[in-house]
């Protein structure tokens, strides 16, 4: 069913009047210059990285982007969500201002999620918006945050509390990069593919269940298939509601599976978790919401648990989790309507609806579950 044979293969994310290609591909930062300039006639660019990415990817990226007729400009700051925020944002500005950044000069984002949201926040911003390349580097980014538009910085209250939508016009998946990433994020990103697959494709979670080690082992054609198949998920979504505001169904709040709790988890434990640990752990607890609350099956639960588990992602948290804390926490996540708390749950392993304002004790109950003994 996909086009796998080691050449770049493409998902189209069809927004009326702005589609994009998001290519797929080894060694595409070679090509990337090429592919840029087929969106942009500019004569400069502007690339933003951190620290860890840049040493490994820009001079080649810049290289290409030099034979396709652009200069380029390295930005490079530090690692880590610390860096998705205004004042960072602001040393930005303050380059793009003394090179008089123009209005059809692309800004290009490598690196990862962090870097992808801040580069695309400034693109937003900048000039009102100027264009905006993704070229993702971590598995997280590649399945999902490169795609779809959504970028913000965090405010110290809270994770991606400024933001806006602003679609790229080209992403860039060059695949190779993923060697380098850690195990610990290679794994942590595979929580969202899982959430992918529950949401809307059960043939895809069987995918799952039937590579997971050759996933794990990063073999170069399951890992095209892999992201391929994420991407063209996560473009569905967008197309079909690209802000958020689907009131007929769920919408692209089906994203949002796994990840009310989960950034619950992720703010009371400091951010030491992984975004994509998190996120499982919210996965296991929106089952179990789902078991109790819409009858989610109970095997259907374990098949999930058992995928995360064999793909090494934590399926239950430290003892310290704080029940209590996460209900507080529940309450001022910025997916509270009119003071109701409502979750995404799956009703069958690929089809997810609203569970709107769930007994306080269900959603105690599934936030035990993360401390219950593992199952066996
Ligand atoms: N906009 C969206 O739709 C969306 C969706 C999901 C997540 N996000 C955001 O993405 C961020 C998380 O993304 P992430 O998990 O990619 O984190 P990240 O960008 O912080 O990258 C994780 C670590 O890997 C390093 N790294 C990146 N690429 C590498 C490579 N190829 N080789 C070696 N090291 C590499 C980074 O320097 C960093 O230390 C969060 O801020 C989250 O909010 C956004
Ligand atoms: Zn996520």
């Amino acid at each position: 069913m996909t086009p796998m044979n080691g050449d770049v293969v493409t998902v189209t994310v069809d927004l009326p009047g702005r589609a994009y290609p998001v290519r797929i591909g080894q060694h595409l930062l070679a090509s990337a210059g090429a592919f840029v300039r087929a969106c942009s006639r500019a004569a400069r660019a502007l690339v933003v990285t951190d620290s860890n990415v840049g040493p490994l990817y820009a001079a080649a990226l810049q290289e290409s982007l030099q034979a396709a007729g652009f200069e380029s400009e390295l930005i490079t700051v530090p690692p880590g969500d610390a860096s998705k925020s205004l004042p960072q944002a602001a040393q930005v500005y303050d380059v793009l201002a003394a090179r008089r950044h123009d209005r059809g000069e692309p800004i290009i984002a490598l690196g990862g999620g962090m870097v992808g949201d801040l580069a695309g926040f400034v693109a937003a911003t900048w000039l009102r918006g100027v264009p905006f390349v993704q070229c993702p580097t971590t598995v997280e980014a590649d399945v999902d945050a490169s795609v779809g538009g959504k970028t913000a910085v965090n405010h110290p209250m809270g994770k991606n509390l400024i933001g806006c939508f602003h679609q790229p016009v080209l992403v860039c998946i060059d695949l190779d990069c993923l060697r380098t990433v850690s195990r610990r994020d290679f794994v942590a990103g595979l929580a969202e593919s899982v959430k992918h697959a529950i949401i809307r494709d059960s043939a895809f979670f069987e995918w799952h269940e039937a590579h997971a080690a050759a996933i794990l082992a990063a073999r170069n054609d399951i890992l095209q298939e892999f992201v391929y198949r994420n991407c063209r998920c996560k473009a569905a979504v967008v197309v079909a509601d690209e802000r958020e505001t689907a009131t007929t169904d769920v919408g692209r709040a089906a994203l949002n599976l796994g990840h009310t709790i989960g950034h619950a988890i992720e703010t009371q434990c400091n951010y030491e978790l992984r975004h994509g640990e998190a996120v499982g752990l919210g996965l296991v607890a929106a089952m179990d919401l789902a078991v109790r609350c819409v009858g989610f099956p109970d095997p259907h639960r374990q098949r999930v648990e058992a995928l995360l588990a064999r793909l090494e992602l934590p399926i239950r948290a430290s003892k310290t989790l704080d029940c209590q804390d996460i209900l507080r926490r529940l309450g001022a996540d910025k997916k509270v309507r009119d003071r109701t708390v409502r979750f995404i749950v799956p009703v069958t392993i690929g089809a997810v609806r609203w569970l709107d304002a769930p007994a306080i004790a269900d959603v105690e109950q599934a936030i035990q579950r993360l401390l219950a003994p593992m199952p066996r």
